[in-house]
């Protein structure tokens, strides 16, 4: 639990072990266990979750496939600790550079070209992090269906660089403080990074591209917790919606219906070939300890069986 939830004397909701949990009070009518592919205990850092699932992707992006990673969960999770951290526990943005830029350096025979790019869906409107002036981009497709999207490319040759630029556009990232969370993310982000590389020894040799997205989603809020008004309420409302808009499509892709809705968000649209395409995809969900009240709601991408919580009574 953060300290907010500590000095509210908030009850934990949440019994963890291996890769399960289920509600603490066990008269719950929600007393289900729900399964994940992994659970990360609250004593883990970042870096645990780098290593044991983040790091294996970033080697297929490496060997040329796109992934995706994207942290999901309610407003004041944990989100964008998770892709950013702090100084004691670095987020997977500082993890997946360093290794991004150790493969380079380690690889002699191969040239490479690193760009990056970044933007912010706010409002269903796409602003490119990277380029103040840049603003209300318009998303097309080329004719194999690829999404694209006119966001200025920052070539980066090492993890400074990366950091760097991360930082800049953080500045004009939109973050307001709720009830919830001081520094609220109002805003879905997708830092891209674009891998160029070809062989040393072959001057007219094939190039490879592969694309790594890292993405810290808005988190989904009740207005009565966060208190929201105004323009927050607007944005909570756009955020809500491109999440439903996510879990529908992530529904359908589950139950392998043949028309999926991408089209009903920016931000499915833009996920479309991350989700549903030739690439590898992590999400990660963050879930907060914390019994706040109405708060209780379903971990969408965890697998709930009654049988696994009847085998544990
Ligand atoms: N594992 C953690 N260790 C220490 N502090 C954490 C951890 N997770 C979250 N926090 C702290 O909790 C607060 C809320 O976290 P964060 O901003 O990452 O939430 P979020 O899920 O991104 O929320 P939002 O959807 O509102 O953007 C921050 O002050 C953050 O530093
Ligand atoms: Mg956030």
């Amino acid at each position: 639990m953060i300290h907010r939830e500590v000095a509210d004397g908030l009850e934990r909701l949440w019994n963890v072990r291996v890769n399960c949990i289920w509600e603490a009070d066990e008269s719950s009518r929600h007393g289900e266990v729900y399964i994940f592919d992994h659970v990360f205990k609250q004593e883990c850092t970042n870096s645990d979750v780098y290593g044991s699932v983040v790091k294996p992707l970033v080697d297929s992006f490496m060997e040329g496939f796109n992934a995706t990673i994207f942290a999901y969960g309610q407003t004041s999770s944990g989100k964008t600790h998770t892709i950013l951290g702090n100084k004691t526990d670095p987020g997977l943005f500082q993890l997946v550079s360093n290794q991004l830029f150790q493969h380079v350096a380690d690889q002699v025979d191969k040239r490479y070209l690193i760009r990056c790019s970044y933007i912010e869906i706010y409002n269903e409107k796409i602003n490119d992090l990277l380029d103040k002036s840049n603003q209300g981009l318009t998303i097309r497709e080329d004719i194999k269906g690829n999404v694209l999207l006119d966001a200025r490319e920052a070539v980066v040759d090492n993890v400074d660089k990366v950091m760097e630029n991360m930082m800049q556009g953080n500045k004009i990232r939109r973050v307001a403080a709720t009830r919830m969370n001081e520094r609220s993310s109002r805003s879905h982000t997708i830092f891209r990074i674009i891998l160029e590389s070809k062989d040393a020894n072959q001057k007219d040799g094939p190039v490879h591209i592969s694309y790594l997205n890292l993405m810290d989603l808005a988190g989904s809020e009740r207005v009565s917790l966060t208190k929201a008004a105004g323009e927050r309420l607007k944005e909570g409302a756009n955020i809500n919606k491109s999440l439903s808009v996510l879990g529908n499509v992530i529904r359908q892709l589950s139950e392998g219906k043949e028309f999926i809705s991408y089209r009903d968000s920016k931000l499915t649209r833009l996920l479309s070939q991350a989700l549903g395409g030739n690439a590898k995809s992590l999400i990660i969900g963050n879930v907060t300890l914390a019994a706040e009240e109405e708060t209780r709601s379903t971990p969408e991408f965890a697998q709930s069986t009654k049988t696994v919580k009847n085998k544990r009574k």
